[in-house]
């Protein structure tokens, strides 16, 4: 079913899908206002056949962000390094200021794929925004699988991959304090290599996912550097494809949901480090799936 059909079975939601692979915006929704069951079990089946919602206008608390990614799963198993928000520890703080520190979000990447239980969904929420720039994109990794010739993804089938934060954004943000390396290397210790598969099934949707991202996949297992180079980077490419991808300008009070398993995202660093204020919770906690 195309995405424009999907949309046309909501009852509670007018939805407009943004491309035929992922993204769509719900309008006309107040986001303090849904305490309906009906109304969250659409905003639910939404997320697993748009994989990423975008809602404009959104006027919400903190605990009201927080009661956002409850209708979608438990918020409170946070295992990003972000800074925490002052009273609501399952938000964190994705700020970037011209004085602040750099967090390396402009790698493609599911988020927190470096432990062995990643969320299964993360919400965000803009504060403040650059005048341009800092966007942010994701691509389908369920498109990506489809796209890929039959045998290749029977191959892709049999292997696993690593991942760690080693080669991650979190080693430059380390980089930048006093006692990085110190912290770096606690973290490490904190975050041992974790192991997935590199083709995953969906337990919702039961569609297959290419499982693996620059930004946290270091290799995959039992296959020569090179050559597990060349694959990953072959992958990659896919996520590259404007095809795949959605992009999101965000304003002041843009909110957006995004399904963690199905698909990669990058923030866009283009805006000189000015002011740019989100807050994120990731929700929910993956068995290996
Ligand atoms: C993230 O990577 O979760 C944050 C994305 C963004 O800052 O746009």
């Amino acid at each position: 079913m195309s995405a424009a059909d999907k949309a046309t079975h909501y009852q509670s939601l007018t939805i407009k899908p943004v491309t035929p692979h992922i993204g769509a915006f719900i309008e006309g929704l107040d986001l303090t206002r849904i305490e309906s069951a009906d109304l969250q079990t659409e905003l639910r089946r939404a997320l697993f056949d748009f994989q990423v919602l975008f809602f404009r206008d959104q006027h919400i608390t903190s605990e009201q962000q927080v009661r956002i990614a409850k209708i979608f799963g438990d918020p409170d198993k946070v295992k990003s390094l972000f800074p925490r928000h002052e009273s609501q520890q399952s938000i964190e703080k994705v700020e970037s200021s011209p004085d602040g520190y750099r967090y390396g979000n402009d790698q493609w990447h599911a988020d927190v794929t470096f432990s062995n239980n990643p969320p299964t969904g993360t919400v965000l929420y803009a504060h403040v925004i650059p005048p341009h720039g800092g966007d942010t994109l994701w691509a389908s990794a369920t498109a990506v699988y489809r796209a890929l010739p039959p045998k290749l993804r029977d191959y892709l089938e049999s292997l696993e991959a690593i991942h760690s934060i080693e080669n991650s954004g979190w080693a430059g943000y380390f980089d930048q304090l006093k006692d990085g390396q110190a912290q770096f290397n606690q973290t490490r210790i904190d975050h041992p290599p974790v192991v997935h598969p590199v083709v995953q099934t969906h337990p919702v949707t039961g569609e297959k996912i290419i499982y693996v991202n620059p930004e946290f996949t270091t290799r995959i297992k039992g296959l020569p550097r090179q050559q597990s180079d060349a694959l990953l980077n072959f992958l990659y490419q896919y996520f590259l494809q404007p095809e795949y991808q959605v992009r999101l300008k965000w304003a002041v009070n843009t909110l957006a949901i995004w399904d963690n398993r199905a698909t990669v995202h990058y923030a866009v660093a283009d805006y000189d480090w000015q002011e740019r204020k989100l807050s994120r919770i990731t929700f929910g906690e993956d068995q290996a799936f």
